[in-house]
This record gives structure tokens, C-alpha cells and sequence, in this order.
């Protein structure tokens, strides 16, 4: 059933676990993260970002159509949420697309323009009934250098800035660098859990971990413990259903039907939503 991001992330930091939020760039992802989801006996949510729209042509609708369409006939709780929202114009369409909820990501700008581009996401998104994550990450350095995303390698959210940003910009969770990086293909990544403590000790809303796919188990495990609320996995789903359309078709050079293909990707895609869910 389709249920909000809030209500998911609410009960996931009053019981103390995490709830994973998947991208979704095709139907397949869509069907596989429910189908994952309803292996598990979890609840789940479908997140599309803003370079996804982008791959379908600028157009939100379609591809969130379908992710909706796959939420609805899910037998667990199922949530959608716009990702990486970086352009105002996205943003104002996600109420009319069903979205319960918004990550906005001003983490590239300098910190002042950083808050007033949140703030004004805020008072929109509150407006409509949405619930907003955003991101902060470095600030920008003493050299002029430009803040670091909150995911980029080496960056590092400092608590007490932490605690003023979200107390400035009214966001509903925080999305904290603690360690992580995108698109890693190795879950090698050493999270600071010292610094885990101190952002669950300033900050008041949940925080998000960003770039999980490069988080081994155990220390994904120690995140959520420590206090990260929504882990958000991308590329891990990629590499499973790559490695398996990989499988299939380097096994047969005359195979052109490709449920021959993405059934096995789909598979691979649910065993590692589940994996993931069990962890959590
Ligand atoms: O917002 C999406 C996540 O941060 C995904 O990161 O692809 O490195 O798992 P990942
Ligand atoms: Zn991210």
C-alpha cells in the first residue's frame, strides 16, 4: 500500500531500526524493490531522483506513474520519494505526481545560499504537505574552495552547523557526511561513528546516510545503531542487475528477448533489497 515517507521514517526512529529508501530508474527497479520489500516483510521506499527524470526525457510523470502503480498493489508499506531535487521547477511538480516526500539538494552551494535555497523548498514543500530531507556537507574551506556535497568522498557535516542549518532552513531530516561516497562499487567505506554520535546528539530531526551501497554490512548495521534513519541504496541494485543481464548475455550471443534478460536482472535487484532489509 502507498503510505508517506514520514510516517515510514517516524516508526523506523521510534523502534530504532532503519528504512532503506532504493532508487528507481526503470520499471524493473519499481518491482523489484517491492518484491524485495515483501520478501523481507519490511516496509520500503522508492526513491526517483532528478538525474532518473532526466534519463526519461525531463518528464516525472511516466516513470512515476509506474513506481505509484507498483507502490499501490504492494502487500507491505511502500513510500515515494523525489531524490536529489536540485531544480525549483522539479520540486513544485511533486505534489501533483503523488510524492509524500522531497529531497532537496542545495549541499553544493555556499552555506548562506545553501539555507535560503532550503528554507524556501521548506515553506513550499510544508505548504503541500510534504516531508523534506536536504543535505549539508563541508563548508565552503577557508581557501574559497566550494562546500562538498554531503556524499562526495572526504567531506564530513560538522554537528554544530548541523543543529543551527536545520534549525534555520525547518527541514524534516538531515542527510549527514559521515563517511559514505556515491555510486561506490566496493562496501569498503569506513563511516566516523564518533562523529554518527555527535550529529544524533545535536540534531533533532533523523538523519539520512547517503551513498550506502559502499557500506559493508557491519557497518551499516553500527550506522543505524548509532542513529542514521534512512539509508539510501542505489548503485548496489545496479550492480546486481548488470552483473546478471552480464551473465545471461554473455552466455548467449543469439538471445534477443529481453524478459530473457531482465527477469534474471529483477531477481538479482529483489535479493539484494532483501539482504539489505534484513540488515536494517
Ligand atoms: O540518494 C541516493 C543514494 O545516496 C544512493 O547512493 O548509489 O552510492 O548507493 P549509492
Ligand atoms: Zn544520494
Amino acid at each position: 500500500a502507498l503510505v508517506s515517507t514520514g510516517k515510514l521514517v517516524a516508526e523506523a526512529a521510534a523502534a530504532g531500526t532503519g528504512v532503506a529508501a532504493f532508487n528507481v530508474i526503470t520499471l524493473e527497479h519499481a518491482e523489484a524493490i517491492t518484491a524485495g520489500a515483501a520478501a523481507a516483510g519490511r516496509p520500503v521506499i522508492l526513491q526517483i531522483s532528478e538525474n532518473a527524470v532526466k534519463f526519461h526525457g525531463g518528464q516525472l510523470g511516466p516513470i512515476t506513474a509506474a513506481a505509484r502503480a507498483v507502490a499501490e498493489l504492494a502487500s507491505v508499506d511502500v513510500a515515494l520519494h523525489l531524490d536529489h531535487v536540485e531544480s525549483a521547477a522539479l520540486l513544485h511538480q511533486a505534489p501533483e505526481h503523488g510524492f509524500s516526500s522531497v529531497m532537496f539538494d542545495a549541499s553544493t552551494l555556499p552555506y548562506a545560499e545553501n539555507v535560503a535555497a532550503t528554507r524556501a523548498a521548506a515553506r513550499f514543500c510544508h505548504e503541500h504537505g510534504l516531508w523534506l530531507e536536504s543535505e549539508l556537507g563541508t563548508v565552503g574551506g577557508k581557501d574559497g574552495a566550494p562546500p562538498l556535497g554531503a556524499h562526495a568522498p572526504g567531506a564530513r557535516t560538522d554537528p554544530a552547523e548541523a543543529a543551527a542549518y536545520v534549525a534555520e532552513t525547518g527541514v524534516d531530516a538531515l542527510a549527514v557526511a559521515v563517511g559514505s561516497s556515491h555510486a561506490m562499487t566496493s562496501r569498503d567505506a569506513a563511516l566516523d561513528h564518533d562523529l554518527i554520535a555527535a550529529l544524533r546528539t545535536a540534531v533533532p530531526v533523523p538523519l539520512v546516510l547517503h551513498g550506502s551501497s559502499g557500506v559493508g554490512d557491519a557497518e551499516l548495521r553500527r550506522a543505524v545503531t548509532g542513529g542514521l534513519v534512512k539509508i539510501n541504496i542505489g548503485t548496489a541494485l545496479n550492480i546486481a542487475a548488470t552483473g546478471a543481464v552480464r551473465d545471461v548475455l554473455s552466455g548467449d550471443a543469439k538471445l534477443v528477448d529481453p524478459r530473457k534478460y531482465l527477469r534474471p536482472a529483477r531477481d538479482a535487484m529483489a535479493a539484494t533489497v532483501r539482504h539489505f532489509l534484513t540488515l536494517l
